[in-house]
C-alpha cells in the first residue's frame, strides 16, 4: 500500500477557517426543525426496500494515518439509485403530492436529483418532466427515462435548464421539485434536506457510542452539507469539527463563508465532480452552513481517479467499495491534511480522531465510472 501520508500529490487548493463559527442548535432548528427532520425519517424508513446503507470502517487508511477510526457512509447502496440523492427528491415528491390528485412534477438536474424525483414520481404513479443541460450525459438521461420521466435537453448549462423548467412548469401547471432554493421557493429544498438528514440518523445508530471528532462534507449548492449539520444537531451528543469540501473550480461555499455573504462564481471549468460543480450556495442551506461549519477547503480533480481505484481494490478498508467521483472528496481532503503539518494541527487531527466521510454516490454514471477506474 502507498504511504499516503508521505505522498505530496494528495493536496488541497484552498483552506479557510470560519471566523463566524458558533454552533447554534436553536438557530439550525429554526431553519430545519426537529419535527421536519424526524418526519422525514418516519416516512422514508417505511418505504419498501428501505434499509440503512453500510457504515464502512476504512481501517487500512486509519492505520496508515495513525488515527483511531475513519467511517465511510456508503451511499452507493442507497435503494437502487446509488446515491444519497434518493432520500431528497423522492421524499419531496411524496410530501408535495399528498392530498393532490394527478399532479405532474418537474425538475432541473445534473443527474442524481432528477433520478430521485423520477423514481419518487413513479412510486406514486405521477407523471414527471425533467430538464437537463447539454453537459448531462446520455446515460444519466436514460436512467431517468427508465423511471418513466420525459426528459428535455436544454442548450447551455444547468442554470439554463432550471430557467426552462420554471418557464414550462408555470405555463403547464407542473409542480417544481427543486433542490435549490430561491426567493419565495423554500419548502421543497427544505424537504429534500430533511430527507438527506436520514443519513445522520442511520450513522448515529451505527457508530455505536463512538464519538465522531471530524466530519468532511461535500458541497455543491450546500443542501447535503446543511442537512448533515442539522443531522449532527439533531442526533449527535458530541458535535464534531465540520469541514466543507468543494472542487477548486467551484468553491462557492468557501468564498461565501470567507465573505460572510453569498457570492456568485463564474465557473471557468466544470469539475469532474459534476454534482458539486455549482457557482452559488443555495439560500436555505446557507443559513445553516454560514455560522455552523468550522472550516472550508477545496481540492483539485487530480486524485479522483486514484481514489476510485483505491476504493475499488480495498486499499482503504477490508471491503471493495464502489465510489463515484463525488464519493472521493472526503478521502482526498483528509489525506491532504496529513500532508500538511500546519493543517493537521489546525484541525486537531491526531491518534484519537474518529473521522466521518461520506461516500455520496456509487457508479451512477457507469461510463464515467469505468473511464476513471481504468485511467
Ligand atoms: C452526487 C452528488 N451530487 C450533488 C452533491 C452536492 O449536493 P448539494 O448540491 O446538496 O450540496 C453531492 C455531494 O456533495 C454529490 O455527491
Amino acid at each position: 500500500m502507498n504511504t499516503f501520508s508521505n505522498d505530496k500529490s494528495w493536496k488541497y487548493s484552498n483552506f479557510i477557517e470560519n471566523k463566524y463559527f458558533k454552533f447554534d442548535q436553536d438557530q439550525i432548528f429554526s431553519i430545519l426543525s426537529k419535527n421536519e427532520i424526524d418526519n422525514a425519517y418516519k416516512v422514508i424508513s417505511r418505504w419498501e426496500n428501505y434499509s440503512s446503507t453500510p457504515l464502512e470502517n476504512l481501517n487500512k487508511l486509519s492505520n496508515e494515518l495513525c488515527i483511531k477510526n475513519i467511517f465511510y457512509k456508503d451511499e452507493s447502496k442507497r435503494f437502487n439509485l446509488k446515491s444519497f440523492k434518493a432520500l431528497g427528491g423522492a421524499y419531496a415528491v411524496e410530501k408535495i403530492s399528498k392530498d393532490k390528485k394527478n399532479i405532474i412534477v418537474s425538475t432541473a438536474t445534473a443527474g442524481n436529483h432528477g433520478r430521485s424525483v423520477a423514481w419518487g414520481a413513479k412510486r406514486l404513479g405521477l407523471k414527471c418532466k425533467i430538464f437537463i443541460s447539454e453537459f448531462v450525459s446520455e446515460s444519466r438521461a436514460e436512467a431517468m427515462r427508465g423511471f418513466g420521466a420525459e426528459v428535455f435537453r436544454v442548450e447551455g448549462n444547468y442554470d439554463n435548464s432550471l430557467k426552462e423548467c420554471i418557464k414550462q412548469s408555470k405555463k403547464n401547471g407542473w409542480e417544481i421539485i427543486q433542490d435549490v432554493a430561491w426567493k419565495g421557493y423554500e419548502l421543497v429544498p427544505k424537504l429534500t434536506m430533511a430527507g438527506y438528514a436520514v443519513m445522520m440518523k442511520e450513522i448515529s445508530d451505527q457508530i455505536n457510542k463512538n464519538k465522531i471528532s471530524h466530519i468532511f462534507l461535500q458541497a455543491g449548492v450546500g443542501g447535503m452539507a446543511a442537512a448533515m449539520i442539522a443531522g449532527c444537531a439533531r442526533y449527535l451528543e458530541y458535535i464534531p469539527k465540520i469541514i466543507i469540501v468543494e472542487p477548486e473550480s467551484a468553491e462557492c461555499v468557501l468564498k461565501a463563508v470567507e465573505k460572510n455573504s453569498i457570492v456568485t462564481l463564474d465557473i471557468k471549468k466544470e469539475s469532474l465532480m459534476g454534482g458539486m460543480s455549482c457557482g452559488e450556495v443555495s439560500t436555505v442551506p446557507w443559513k445553516i452552513i454560514n455560522n455552523n461549519c468550522n472550516f472550508c477547503m477545496s481540492i483539485p480533480d487530480d486524485k479522483i481517479s486514484d481514489t476510485i481505484k483505491l476504493l475499488a481494490n480495498s486499499s482503504f478498508g477490508e471491503n471493495k467499495l464502489i465510489g463515484g467521483e463525488c464519493a472521493t472528496p472526503g478521502i482526498i481532503s483528509l489525506i491532504a491534511c496529513f500532508n500538511n503539518i500546519k493543517l493537521k494541527e489546525k484541525l486537531s487531527l491526531d491518534k484519537n480522531s474518529q473521522v466521518l466521510l461520506l461516500g455520496c454516490e456509487g457508479n451512477v454514471d457507469e461510463n464515467l465510472y469505468q473511464k476513471l477506474l481504468n485511467e
